[in-house]
């Protein structure tokens, strides 16, 4: 049986509204931290805050057998707790018995602008500690934010084992070698060769043949580098390269492993408006971003002078990822920038992408093709520059992009065409995204009933009879038909 719309099963961001935590690595070498309570919490506390190195304070009436094995390396103050000692302290843990006590503790430290932590309380917590796993100067920080702590120690366990592996060595390496070139890099060309350096291929070098092996690898590649930039030709060498990447439809997930690889490493982004804000993310925090979606870069900018920009960058030496909804090639205008870039002589690569033609009706539980109903389709765009309207290919399913302007004409196409008007159509707005929703029809109506709807762009429009067939096989399709607008996302 067909898998019915999924909106409400695939949650895009978890159950947890709250916005997230900021997570932070603090230097609290020779820093003033205080710990309120010296019980079980407190000796655990204190443990880690001494492990980096912090200037200790402990303020209890009376200290847990263990503090005896830390005497000497804190300031150990043996009567309860008074206002005060809190005093300019960067971090304070309340850990007594007592939760009046910590309340207060938690009142007088948000008064004076210190961040407090009372354990167990999460209201009252200003930071959280997380499950850290640290190898060398490597460190992973856990948070599920007081969810579930047991699987937070489970994933500190997996990455303790991940960071062994061959990831902290191969930091120490980067970090060594760092130095070691730096005086013979520029700065410019320095980041952007420790930047595109390919570290995933350089992890599997070292632990398939040995640091020594991964070592003299980066040495021939940095020795490359600087014989390039110091040789006549170094400003073509210098050159960057470009990567057009497909984004998928909408739902941050359907983008494709390669893409999402290559976003890390990116060093600038390029990238329209319905690319989903998560994507964003996964670039490098150094990375330039450049939106180009109309609402971002203005009318007046159009295809010429988002071909000038990746060429710009590109020959700033930038590796240029140029993120593009659904895949470049289906109506995305990947080919004129890779002509662009060709004549600037810059390299440019391809990631395809989950184009929306196929996956919004996959994900709505339309088959494309389906036997007896449907051997063949075809992606028509409803917009043409020159004010043309789409020709109807002889084929059994239709999906029509940008259809908002030209419904009308594009309906009557299909009628001249012979298309029985009683056939079966689907609207739908944004699919893959949480503002997904869409309307069930039929070609004498869908002008109408997409007008009543009020669903706007993105929209495609998917002829056939296996949008009948969906309607039947996947129950919440049919649910368009009566809830209109939302119905989808319903
Ligand atoms: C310029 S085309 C780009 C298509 C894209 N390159 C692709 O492969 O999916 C933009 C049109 O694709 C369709 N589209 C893109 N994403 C969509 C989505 N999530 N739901 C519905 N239609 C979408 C709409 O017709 C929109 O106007």
């Amino acid at each position: 049986m067909c898998r019915p719309l999924r909106t409400k099963l695939v949650p895009m961001n978890g159950t947890d509204e709250r916005p997230p935590l900021h997570p932070i690595f603090l230097d609290l070498s020779d820093r003033p931290v205080l710990v309120v309570g010296a019980g079980a919490v407190g000796i655990r506390k204190s443990r880690e805050f001494l492990e980096c190195g912090a200037r200790l304070k402990v303020v209890s009436p009376e200290f847990h057998p263990e503090f005896a094995a830390l005497e000497g390396s804190f300031q150990k103050i043996e009567r309860p707790w008074l206002p005060g000692d809190e005093s300019g302290c960067r971090l304070v843990v309340a850990a007594t018995s007592d939760p009046d006590v910590n309340r207060a503790i938690y009142a007088i430290c948000s008064q004076r602008g210190i961040l407090c932590n009372v354990t167990d309380v999460p209201p009252l917590c200003d930071w959280q500690a997380a499950a850290v796993a640290r190898v060398g100067r490597s460190q992973v920080a856990v948070s599920t934010r007081g969810g579930a702590p047991s699987l937070a120690s489970l994933a500190r366990r997996e990455f303790q084992d991940w960071l062994s592996d061959g990831f902290s060595e191969l930091v120490d390496l980067f970090a060594r070698l760092r130095e070691e070139y730096k005086p013979r890099m520029a700065n410019a060309d320095r980041e952007r060769f420790w930047k595109t350096l390919p570290a995933s291929d350089l992890l599997e070098l070292l632990k398939r043949d040995g640091a020594a092996a991964c070592e003299s690898r980066i040495r021939s590649l940095a020795d490359a580098e600087i014989a390039k930039t110091d040789s006549v030709a170094a400003p073509a060498a210098r050159k960057g390269r470009v990567v057009l990447v497909g984004a998928g439809p909408g739902h941050p997930d359907l983008v494709t492993r390669l893409g999402l690889k290559i976003l890390g490493r990116a060093t600038a982004l390029v990238h329209d408006r319905l690319v989903p804000d998560e994507l964003l993310k996964a670039v490098p925090t150094s990375c330039e971003l450049h939106p180009v979606g109309k609402t971002g870069f203005g009318k007046s900018h159009g295809q010429e002078d988002i071909n000038a920009l990746i060429v710009e960058l590109a020959n700033a030496g930038h590796l240029v990822v140029r993120l593009k909804g659904g895949d470049s090639f289906v109506f995305g205008r990947g080919g004129e920038e890779i002509e662009a870039c060709e004549a600037a002589g810059i390299p440019v690569e391809i990631v395809p992408g989950v184009s929306a033609s196929l996956a919004v009706p996959a994900w709505h539980g339309i088959p494309i093709t389906h036997r007896g109903l449907s051997r063949s389709f075809a992606v028509v765009s409803g917009f043409h520059a020159d004010g043309t309207v789409a020709r109807i290919p002889d084929v059994e399913t239709v999906i029509v992009m940008m259809p908002l302007h030209s419904l009308e004409s594009v309906r009557l196409r299909f009628l001249e065409a012979g298309w029985d008007p009683s056939t079966p159509c689907a609207a739908i707005h944004a699919g893959t995204t949480p503002d997904e929703a869409g309307v069930f029809s039929t070609l004498d109506k869908i002008d109408q009933d997409l007008a009543r709807a009020g669903l706007a762009s993105p929209m495609m429009v998917v002829v056939g009879k296996v949008v009948g067939w969906a309607a039947q096989h996947a129950p919440d399709a049919a649910r368009l038909h009566t809830l209109g607008r939302g119905g989808l996302a319903g």
